[in-house]
């Protein structure tokens, strides 16, 4: 059975990407940011759909038992389909697929099938609407705030129209999928991520990148609070 992210609902729920982490102690880095830890982002990349390489279902695997947090693996993958299976044995509660790569139906299929829980990225080349097929099937709608292969870029802060429009498409027909933001979420940026209508807040090298990075995750989450 599939875990849950953490968070009441309706709370903003704060996802440490350890992409930003110390990959020699990945447990030791996780343990250090849990209190503040709705789920883990782990950014898987193939350096074809992306320009970078980065961890697989083995890693995955070795930080499970690590951890009693939701895992949601964002695969950016030119062929996400011949992963789903083996990342959710290595214990992913969810994986996020791109938009861009297309065969999302049966994606979405294939992970049900799996019993994770499933959401569509959106790059910011791309329009959002090509993510309104998709909503009454997924989870979560992931729109990237930089264009992926790297942490530590800046903020795009013209995607958040993208989270406005998929806010507004969700609430025209009422359904509750969460919007997630990813990519230069720090303290700085992230009101405007969630005044935008974001609720899950990707966030890397704000995390990993501070002195203390436990310190930086509850920063993140009370600048983010509604108010
Ligand atoms: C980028 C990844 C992000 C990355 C964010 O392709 O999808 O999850 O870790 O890093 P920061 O928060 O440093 O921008
Ligand atoms: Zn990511």
């Amino acid at each position: 059975m599939a875990r849950q992210p953490g968070g009441d609902a309706g709370a903003i729920q704060i996802a440490p990407s350890i992409l930003s982490a110390d990959f020699a102690d990945l447990a030791g880095a996780l343990a250090a940011v849990d209190a503040q830890t709705d789920r883990v982002h782990i950014d898987v990349m193939d350096g074809h759909f992306v320009p970078n390489l980065t961890v697989g279902p083995a890693v995955v695997a070795s930080i499970r038992p690590h951890s009693t947090r939701y895992f949601e693996c964002h695969l950016m993958l030119t062929d996400p389909g011949a992963y789903l299976a083996p990342f959710a044995a290595a214990g992913a509660d969810g994986c996020l697929v791109h938009v861009e790569v297309g065969g999302t139906r049966a994606l979405v299929e294939h992970a049900r099938s799996l019993g994770i829980s499933i959401g569509i990225a959106v790059s910011p080349e791309t329009p959002i609407e090509e993510a309104f097929a998709w909503l009454d099937a997924v989870d979560l709608v992931l729109v990237m705030t930089v264009h992926p292969g790297f942490g530590g870029q800046a903020f795009m802060g013209e995607e958040l129209d993208k989270v406005r429009a998929v806010r507004a498409e969700l609430a025209r027909r009422g359904l509750r999928v969460d919007v997630e933001v990813d990519g230069g979420v720090d303290h700085a940026t992230a009101p405007s991520a969630v005044a935008a209508g974001a609720n899950v807040l990707v966030a890397g090298s704000a995390i990993f990148g501070a002195s203390d990075p436990l310190a930086a995750a509850a920063e993140l989450r009370a600048v983010a609070a509604p108010r």
